[in-house]
């Protein structure tokens, strides 16, 4: 199995399961995709853009506003060039952004502009998950034919018990491989 010539775009969001995108980015490029990191905003809170830098092998996008190079602009030429667009973990916020079409940061932009498939992969504490306005984000996205890894039961980062937690890296991969292939 090889993701030779695969372009993906990994989203990473600002939840605390945004150090696990580390795994996800070995083990892609380890099939030999190539990985683009597209990073909100609050993602420095939990993780240096340096080492997802580092393990991507790629320039990690995060301002939507930086310079544009040889007239590239990265929202655009992002959205063109991804095979899929793999968001984890996905926050609620981030969630929210995508079922209500905005486009007020990169990668709700490039997931707008992108006729690639798309691959959520939700992380949260699980009173949020079972809200009713992340339930009804979801049933929107779903209808959009995203598609989603949802997460699993078990300990969570805040002490709960319950639904929340990233699924596991090995099953989100292979979601990846299926979709790509
Ligand atoms: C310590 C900490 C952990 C958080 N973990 C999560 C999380 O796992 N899932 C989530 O949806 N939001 C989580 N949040 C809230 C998000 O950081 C917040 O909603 C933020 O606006 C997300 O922005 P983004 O989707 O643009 O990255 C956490 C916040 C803090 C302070």
């Amino acid at each position: 199995m090889s993701l030779e010539n695969k372009n993906i775009v990994l989203g990473v969001c600002g939840g605390i399961a945004a150090y696990k995108a580390c795994d996800i980015i070995r083990q892609l490029t380890k099939l030999k995709a190539n990985v683009e990191c597209v990073l909100t905003k609050s993602v420095s809170n939990f993780i240096a853009p340096l080492t997802l830098q580092t393990l991507s092998k790629n320039k990690v996008h995060q301002d939507m506003f930086e310079s544009i190079e040889n007239y590239d602009i990265n929202h655009i030429s992002l959205a063109k060039k991804a095979d899929i667009i793999v968001i984890v973990p996905a926050t609620a916020d981030t969630i929210a952004r995508l079922a209500v079409g905005r486009a007020d940061d990169l990668l709700s932009s490039i997931v707008l502009a992108s006729k690639a498939k798309i691959l959520i992969c939700p992380a949260m504490n699980s009173n949020m998950l079972s809200h009713k306005a992340v339930c009804n984000n979801i049933t929107i996205l779903k209808s959009y034919g995203y598609d989603f890894v949802m997460p699993e039961s078990g300990e969570l980062a805040c002490g709960d018990c319950g639904d929340g937690r990233l699924a596991k890296i090995e099953v989100i991969v292979s979601n990846i491989v299926e979709i790509l292939s």
